[in-house]
């Protein structure tokens, strides 16, 4: 990692800014590839963001923003170090404990894909809403899409949908 990774914030507005309720990752290393390849895509890394807090990591292609956040997530797991969500650790858990934290607790908007081509809009909702755990919050995925505008858009599947409209 040449040049570091860098954050950019935008405070919790009074009164919601909650550390506990945050995200907090301290001493986090993360080693990728194998034998003389090996690079430390992170290194040391400690951040912690409030809840209601906004922060960007920007940093140049390969200074480690993509695995900063699938650590931080909880999509990959750390050589060393430890990531709390709201107070829950997504480390030193089983796989299948940070799997059910991660659908809990973290939502991604990936630049692309990971939607199902062969279903609409709102099943691509309905389906994740089969998944969610019976202590989630609920939400009607006819009113998630009237929410962002795609009322309208409910019955057309990825391809017939803007990269906007699909993320
Ligand atoms: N599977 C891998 N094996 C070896 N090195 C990798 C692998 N994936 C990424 N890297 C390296 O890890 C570093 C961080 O990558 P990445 O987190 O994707 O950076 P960014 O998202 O900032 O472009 C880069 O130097 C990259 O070349
Ligand atoms: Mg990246």
């Amino acid at each position: 990692m040449n040049t570091p990774t860098e954050t950019i914030r935008q405070a919790a507005s009074p009164g919601t800014h909650d550390p506990a309720q945050g995200l907090a990752m301290r001493e986090v290393t993360l080693l990728l590839g194998d034998g003389e390849d090996t690079v430390r895509a992170l290194d040391g890394v400690h951040l912690t963001v409030a809840a209601g807090e906004f922060t960007a990591v920007v940093g140049p292609s390969g200074s480690g923003k993509s695995s900063l956040l699938a650590v931080a997530g909880g999509l990959a797991v750390p050589d060393s170090g430890t990531v709390t969500i709201a107070g829950r650790p997504m480390t030193a858990v089983a796989r299948r404990a940070r799997t059910a934290l991660r659908r809990d607790l973290v939502g991604f908007v990936f630049q692309s894909g990971n939607l199902l081509p062969a279903l609409t809009a709102l099943d691509q909702l309905r389906l994740l809403r089969r998944f969610a755990s019976a202590d989630a919050v609920h939400r009607d995925p006819m009113e998630l899409l009237a929410e962002v505008g795609m009322a309208g858009k409910a019955d057309r599947r990825p391809h017939q949908l803007s990269g906007g409209e699909r993320q």
